[in-house]
């Protein structure tokens, strides 16, 4: 673990600022960037941002101000859909989802009984996605309530805001994985009462996906839902042919896969769902009309050949979007790369995604889909300091690309065509530098 370095007072941070408002394809005011800004941040909070010129007249004297020019300083990435436990069998050749699943991830997610193995990982894990410049993420652990308790540990220490959840499956997966029904549900009930809202940790209920929980499970994970309304929901849906094609023929009564989950009361805000390749537009309605939002997973999609998902429908229908990597199925954790893919998926449907737009589904669109803007994903007064600091400079290539971008777009546009963990130069956690690329904290 790297060293805390908590400024106690108010902090200065000079370069250019970005970030949003609203969303890009719905507004054409839905961004603030300052070519010369300040971020002002107090006891982890930010308190302002705007141009150099205007806040800095303003500021006390001693006021330490970290010059950042030449960088672009942004809110912290969310990854709406991360499985911490597969970090160690990332890029697992496997001919599609449900092999995949079977050879390499149920044999490795099975360690995570052993709560120092979890612990390490979780560490590895976090810091990664330091790296990378991703300050939140929604995450899957194992089945294993251990698993959840590591995760947590390794969170609170480095002050991340986090969203986790024990997995509940309790069928076709392999017995050591399965959790006995009514047990499983008490251990997630015991886990968010310890965890959820504990400083910045969150619980997610994680049924793993329709095909690997029973009736009598899916309406357990449901009741919790309920019951704590303001727990996160999370799983998988309509990722991959077969998978649809599986669910189809274990739950034959329903109107369709989604439907599965809304029939045990698991589409709601707060509900995030990974992937959404294979819906219909009656699904994306109740989607948009729930507050259940997407993790787009392109990466992921690509990798194991799942399919693409279809924007065009997902904006008619109005469906909230976020972005994520979906490691292990997914093959990287910066979600610069991530972006990268996303904008080729978007392509190959005909539809075209500025940076701007990607730029915003990594921050405050994945805040909306957790229900969490005005606290995380923007730079408004009063969030909460979560910021990274980008160097359009980290490579040779990228550094040459940006001397010749003539617009703000271009220019972020090479950024997320380019760039990846080398772009990061810094990552703050709630005011706190917690990374420093080449460097120690
Ligand atoms: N569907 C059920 N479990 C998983 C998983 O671990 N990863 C992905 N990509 N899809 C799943
Ligand atoms: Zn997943």
């Amino acid at each position: 673990m790297k060293t805390d370095h908590s400024p106690a007072g108010l902090q200065a941070y000079r370069g250019e600022l970005l970030y949003f408002t609203d969303d890009p394809a719905l507004s054409d005011h839905a961004y603030q960037w300052h070519e010369d800004g300040l971020l002002l941040v107090e006891g982890g909070l930010v308190r302002a941002a705007g141009d150099h010129a205007v806040l800095a007249p303003g500021l006390p004297p001693d006021t330490p101000v970290h010059d950042y020019r030449g960088r672009l300083l942004m809110p912290g990435f969310i990854d709406t859909h991360i499985h911490y436990p597969q970090t160690d069998m990332i890029a697992s050749p496997a001919a599609g989802l449900l092999p995949w699943l079977e050879t390499y991830t149920f044999p490795t997610e099975r360690k995570f009984a052993d709560q120092q193995h979890a612990a390490e990982v979780a560490g590895f894990f976090l810091d990664e996605l330091l790296r990378c410049g991703t300050t939140t993420a929604m995450v899957y652990c194992t089945v294993h309530p251990e698993s959840v308790e590591a995760f947590f540990d390794a969170s609170e220490a480095r002050g991340m805001r986090m969203a986790a959840g024990k997995v509940m499956m309790d069928c076709h997966a392999p017995d050591y994985l399965c959790d006995d029904t009514d047990r499983g549900a008490a251990a997630c009930e015991a886990l968010i009462r310890k965890w959820h809202k504990r400083g910045r940790q969150m619980y997610a209920i994680t049924p793993r996906f329709a095909a690997t929980s029973s009736t009598l499970q899916l309406r357990l994970a449901g009741e919790l839902a309920a019951a704590y309304p303001d727990t996160f929901v999370q799983t998988h849906v309509a990722e991959n042919r077969d998978e649809v094609a599986w669910v189809k023929s274990l739950y034959p009564e329903a109107r369709s896969y989604l439907d599965v989950y809304e029939q045990h009361g698991l589409l709601r805000e707060r509900a995030v769902y990974a992937h959404c390749i294979w819906l219909d537009d009656a699904d994306r309605a109740r989607m948009a009309h729930t507050g259940a939002a997407a993790a787009l997973c392109p990466t992921s999609n690509l990798f194991l050949g799942s399919g693409l998902f279809d924007f065009a429908r997902a904006d008619a229908m109005g469906m909230q979007l976020s972005i994520a990597t979906d490691v292990g199925g997914g093959t990287s954790f910066s979600l610069l790369q991530t972006m990268n893919e996303l904008h080729k998926v978007a392509r190959m449907g005909g539809s075209h995604l500025t940076a701007l737009r990607m730029l915003y589904l990594a921050t405050l669109g994945g805040a909306r889909s957790m229900r969490l803007e005005g606290c995380i994903g923007s730079f408004g007064p009063g969030n909460e300091a979560d910021f990274i600091v980008i160097d359009p400079q980290a490579t040779p290539l990228l550094q040459r690309r940006s001397a010749h971008a003539d617009t703000l777009e271009e220019r972020l546009f090479a950024l997320a065509m380019l760039g990846d963990d080398r772009a990061i130069e810094a990552t703050y956690i709630a005011g706190t530098l917690r990374h420093r690329r080449n460097g120690t904290t």
